[in-house]
């Protein structure tokens, strides 16, 4: 079996991509594929720290526990580590792209494009709002999530 590394990425590391890495560990666990896993933020402010106390309760309501990651920022060097790097939405995706070296390893692409139901293809930031928007974050990272590795499947990548 084929396994791949992939490296979930927003902001500031501590709601979004945490809990797409979590999310996609479950499944991958689930589905008995082997995704080696990790998170970071195109933005320093949350360096070291845990993730958002509302993504870790909206996680651990559906079983998930991602309490123990620590927030990094990304390297350009990550371009070279891992095979895919997920940007949760567009301002994402520009800022990772002023930093991808020429013929970087990974594959760089907007998480939710694996979403075809989805305007946009999006994650919306849920940081300014309530818990509302951490569980329809958690429904949509699931949703997209599971389409990734269908993907991955589907062309026999895994
Ligand atoms: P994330 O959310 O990018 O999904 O981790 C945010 C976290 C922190 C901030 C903004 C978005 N902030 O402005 O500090």
């Amino acid at each position: 079996m084929k396994s791949y590394s992939v490296l979930t990425v927003c902001l500031g590391n501590i709601c979004r991509s945490p809990a797409a890495q979590g999310i996609l560990e479950s499944i991958a666990a689930k589905q008995g594929v082997f995704l080696e896993l990790d998170s970071a933020g195109t933005a320093a402010d949350h360096v070291g720290n845990s993730p958002d106390a509302r993504s870790i309760k909206a996680l651990h309501q559906v079983g998930i526990d991602i309490s123990r990651q620590k927030a990094r920022q990304v390297t350009k060097d990550d371009f070279n580590q891992f095979d895919w790097i997920l940007a949760m939405d567009r301002e994402n995706l520009f800022n990772l792209k002023k930093i991808q070296p020429e013929n970087s390893k990974a594959t760089l692409v907007m998480f939710g494009e694996f979403d075809y139901q989805v305007t946009f293809g999006e994650v919306a930031d849920p940081y300014y709002g309530g818990e509302k928007g951490f569980a329809e974050m958690r429904t949509h990272l699931t949703e997209v999530a599971e389409a990734f590795v269908y993907h991955l499947h589907s062309n026999r990548e895994v």
